[in-house]
């Protein structure tokens, strides 16, 4: 049977998504590459696909029911399962900000993409990850929503502001809650985080990681065996403290 992957926001080369596309696409996948617009979507399935790897772009706007519907459509009527789902796009804030005056329309923005959209998309895709064998749900968080990740988390004051950071912890409670909803299927649900990584200009030299190794501890969470950990919160495979 065909091994089918989602990714959702994958939406330029130097991201996490995109290398994440790579590696599940050297492992044997079906890659389903989303981004916000077709073009993109196929642009850069375009750079991955060839040489024995099957990777397809796709549109994918995560805030928007019938976009996902359409995913879900296509999905079905193509394969009629689901063995992957990476929930990687995000929403971001401000750097800098502050809770105590940080702008609530970008907060909320950022809400919508990292859980509300995370949530919408885990829903509607659900009945076919559950026609998977070993379904796994990886939710790409960040140790910006642990209140005890002192480099980055809620409690460090660090960079990328309250907004991000606690839809990164709510997305952390999501995890939980519907990992612990499917604990007695097979469903396995974890959130990940990839660490400091160089998704930016002059990234390494501020001491970031290579995309590699972080998408590599997105992967760990997509193989993890049938009796694995579900539920969790980790790093390189390590756990982080919620
Ligand atoms: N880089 C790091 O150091 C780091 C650390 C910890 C966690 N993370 C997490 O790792 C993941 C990938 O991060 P990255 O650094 O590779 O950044 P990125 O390229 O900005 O990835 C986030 C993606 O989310 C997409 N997105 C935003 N709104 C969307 C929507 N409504 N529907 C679908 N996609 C949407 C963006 O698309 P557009 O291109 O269209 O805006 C963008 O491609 C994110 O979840 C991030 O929070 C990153």
């Amino acid at each position: 049977m065909t091994r089918v992957a989602i990714v959702t926001g994958v939406g330029r080369v130097e991201g996490i998504g995109f290398e994440v596309c790579r590696q599940l696409a050297a492992e044997g996948f079906t890659v389903l590459l989303s981004a916000r617009r077709q073009s993109i979507a196929d642009s850069l399935a375009a750079q991955l696909a060839g040489q024995g790897n099957d990777v397809r772009g796709a549109a994918l706007d995560v805030t928007n029911v019938e976009s996902v519907a359409e995913l879900v459509a296509r999905v079905e009527s193509d394969f009629g399962h689901v063995d992957v789902l990476i929930n990687n796009a995000a929403g971001v804030t401000e750097f800098g900000q502050v809770p105590s005056t940080a702008n609530l329309d970008a907060a909320r923005s950022a809400m919508d993409v990292t859980l509300f959209g995370t949530w919408r998309t885990t829903q509607l895709l659900l009945p076919l990850l559950r026609r998977s064998p070993s379904p796994r749900v990886v939710n790409v968080s960040s140790g910006a929503g642990s209140h005890d990740d002192v480099a980055f988390g809620l409690h460090s004051g660090n960079g990328m502001g309250p907004g991000y950071g606690i839809a990164k912890a709510a997305l952390n409670a999501l995890t939980d809650a519907l990992a612990f909803e499917l604990r007695d299927t097979p469903v396995i649900v974890n959130a990940v985080c990839p660490g400091f990584t160089a998704t930016f200009p002059g990234g390494e030299s501020m001491g970031a990681r290579p995309v590699r190794d972080g998408a590599a501890s997105v992967m760990w969470a997509v193989r993890i065996p049938d009796d694995g950990p579900r539920g969790g919160f980790y790093r390189d495979g390590q756990p982080l403290p919620w």
